[in-house]
């Protein structure tokens, strides 16, 4: 048996049974060697000695600064995305598009101390947002320089500043069942059984914020999947019609249909007659997890749908899309999803704490998706991989 002193340590003799828990020393089965292996290391690695001696020695040094410079980024990470909010808050990188500025020239504009915004600019160099050309002449960082030509990432990086005040109490968020968060707030639809009910106002901040990050996710799946193949497209839960139009201006023959809450209906009503594209656009109200939905369509999209809501949840909005399908129609599933790519594993890592903190929905994998799809009957589900999983990862299906 384990033994009681070092509670789940006691793995360390061949042919010994470990355990999970020292209080009720159950027994897990054998240990296998990676275990081992992984407590061995461990136990070095813990060790002040041995780190000392890695980081002296000329062939371990690198990896030992390595292991250390990563486990600095983990303990930091926040203040580097506050030195991001700051630039954006004052509109640094807006301002430098397109030109150099002095350190003056900056601090007039952010009306900061000149030392301050010197302070401001040298973080913000060390993290790849702006460059120093010349000694005290900024321009932008490649990084940068992707941030201030996009409105919409600027706008998701403001939006965290309610996302960090709901992680503020770690303890009490994990322990929640349905956090009363500023994130659960926001977005209404995920309170309550009557979505329909939103209204215009609760609407107005979600819908606003989807529109303007749309442009760089609509990229990633219209250079991903090949709408010209279908006639007709509906785009469920399809916000202020952002990719209607991004996809109607691609396909000009596709004909376009929106459905949303009614609140939101509403929305994309006036934004698509502003765009011009009403006339080639239906849009349909409703909730749906229980309301009809149009059958006239040969393909559906479901873009930053199904992460927002629970597996039972996402089931009903399956299982009433197929209800009202007709045969032969494709769905697409996109959003961010769980996978070993590096950009899938930040995407998992961020949105599992943001769904946490909104107390619904979580980042799936595609294969967990692909077996929602199929409990809801849909037939031939198939992953396509996108050029960004940061971003999105596609699953089609067909009904
Ligand atoms: C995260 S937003 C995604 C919007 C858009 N697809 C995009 O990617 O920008 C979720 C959308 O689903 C809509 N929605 C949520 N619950 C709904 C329901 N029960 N019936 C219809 N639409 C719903 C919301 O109003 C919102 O527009």
């Amino acid at each position: 048996m384990a033994s009681q002193a070092e509670p789940g340590h006691d793995i360390g003799a061949p042919g010994r049974t470990w355990s999970v828990d020292g209080a009720d020393d159950r027994e897990v089965g054998r240990p296998t060697f990676g275990m081992r292996w992984r407590l061995w290391r461990n136990r070095r690695i813990a060790s002040a000695r041995f780190r000392s001696l890695m980081a002296r020695l000329p062939l371990t040094r690198w990896i030992a600064q390595r292991k250390a410079n990563q486990l600095f980024q983990l303990t930091a990470g926040f203040v580097h995305s506050q030195i991001l909010s700051a630039c954006v808050r004052f509109g640094i990188l807006d301002y430098l598009v397109d030109r150099s500025l002095t350190t003056a020239q900056l601090a007039t504009h952010c009306q900061l101390k000149p030392e301050r915004m010197r302070l401001l600019l040298d973080q913000a160099e060390r993290l790849g947002l702006v460059v120093q050309p010349h000694p005290d002449l900024w321009m932008l960082d490649d990084a940068g320089a992707v941030v201030a030509a996009d409105a919409g990432l600027r706008a998701m990086i403001r939006h965290h500043d309610a996302l960090y005040r709901d992680l503020i109490d770690p303890e009490a968020l994990w322990r929640a069942d349905k956090p009363d968060t500023e994130l659960r707030r926001y977005w209404a639809y995920v309170r309550g059984d009557a979505p329909n009910e939103v209204t215009a106002e609760q609407a107005a901040p979600y819908s606003l914020l989807m529109r303007e990050s749309q442009a760089m996710f609509a990229d990633c799946i219209l250079a991903s999947y090949d709408f010209g193949h279908h006639t007709a497209l509906l785009d469920v839960g399809g916000g202020d019609g952002a990719f209607l139009m991004a996809v109607g201006r691609k396909h000009t023959n596709l004909r376009l249909a929106l459905f949303d809450l009614p609140a939101v209906a509403v929305r994309a009503q006036d934004h698509l007659a502003e765009t011009g594209l009403l006339p080639r656009s239906r849009i349909h109200a409703g909730d749906f997890t229980t309301d009809p939905l149009p059958s006239d369509c040969d393909c559906i999209t479901l873009l930053r749908i199904l992460c927002d809501h629970d597996d039972a949840r996402v089931v009903n909005i399956l299982s009433n899309l197929h209800r009202h399908l007709a045969p032969g129609t494709t769905v697409m599933v996109a959003e961010a999803m769980a996978g070993p790519s590096e950009g899938a594993r930040l995407a998992a890592t961020y949105f599992g704490i943001y769904f946490l903190a909104m107390g619904s929905g979580r980042c799936r994998s595609a294969r967990e998706i692909e077996a929602l799809l199929s409990t809801a009957g849909f037939q031939k589900t198939q992953t396509i991989a996108t050029a960004n999983p940061l971003l999105a990862t596609i699953v089609i299906a067909r009904r």
